[in-house]
């Protein structure tokens, strides 16, 4: 199993970046919960202060550029990958021309301007695949969960996708997860994150088409 997770963080100079509030847990807490169940694991993570699950074999990265690298290696390094979650919240955009120094303020009304550029879909592209792991997605909205779930899930061609709400997630120990396939939605009510990773790993398994090769 092949997963992402946490934030990531795109530089505007080198001491200033765009990031967000993901703080890592629910995607380390799946990468504990694969291991539990006896996967071969692999989590490539944005920043985070969290511990490696043990048995799982972690890759840092910081930007969306550098997660996409490493994900796109590790399938080359193992293509029979049966798995690919991708939990982490990845920013859509980063800045196209980041300050080798650090931006200065150089008077009242000095205001830099940042232009920003799309950063790549990395679950897309691990669905346009030739022969694709079993896509996992995620997506934290603000409300709506079952049909922004549905259209996102359409969009990025995956067979999975699991909603749910950002804000009331980001950070937090617990978290409640709709569970979106072709067949419809499952809601899995508000616990822990561990109990939660657990009960998504047994889901995923019950979906799995048999093993590749
Ligand atoms: N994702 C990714 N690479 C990106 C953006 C997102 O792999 N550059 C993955 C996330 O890990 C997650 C899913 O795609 O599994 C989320 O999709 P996205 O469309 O980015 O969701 P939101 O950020 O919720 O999108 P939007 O802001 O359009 O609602």
């Amino acid at each position: 199993v092949l997963l992402t997770a946490g934030p990531t963080y795109e530089p505007i100079d080198p001491v200033r970046g765009i990031t967000n509030l993901s703080s890592g847990k629910m995607g380390f807490a799946i990468a504990r919960a694969c291991r539990a169940a006896g996967a071969e694991v692999t989590l490539v993570a944005g920043p985070t202060a969290l511990a490696t699950p043990r048995g799982v074999r972690r890759v840092d990265v910081r930007t969306a550029q550098q997660m996409h690298d490493a994900v796109a290696a590790a399938l080359d390094a193992a293509p029979r990958t049966d798995v690919f979650v991708a939990v982490a919240a990845v920013a859509d955009w980063r800045v196209a021309d980041p300050s080798a120094r650090k931006l200065k303020k150089r008077g009242a009304d000095d205001v830099p301007k940042l232009e920003l550029v799309q950063n790549p879909d990395i679950l897309a592209a691990v669905a346009r695949r030739a022969d694709p792991p079993w896509c996992v997605g995620f997506a934290a909205e603000s409300e709506d969960l079952e049909a922004n779930g549905q259209a996102k899930r359409a969009a990025k061609g995956v067979p999975l996708l699991v909603a749910n709400i950002g804000h009331a997630t980001f950070g937090r120990d617990d978290n409640e997860l709709l569970l979106i396939d072709e067949r419809g939605s499952r809601r899995l009510p508000r616990a822990d994150k561990a109990s939660l990773a657990r009960a998504l790993v047994a889901e995923i398994a019950q979906r799995l088409p048999p093993r590749r090769g």
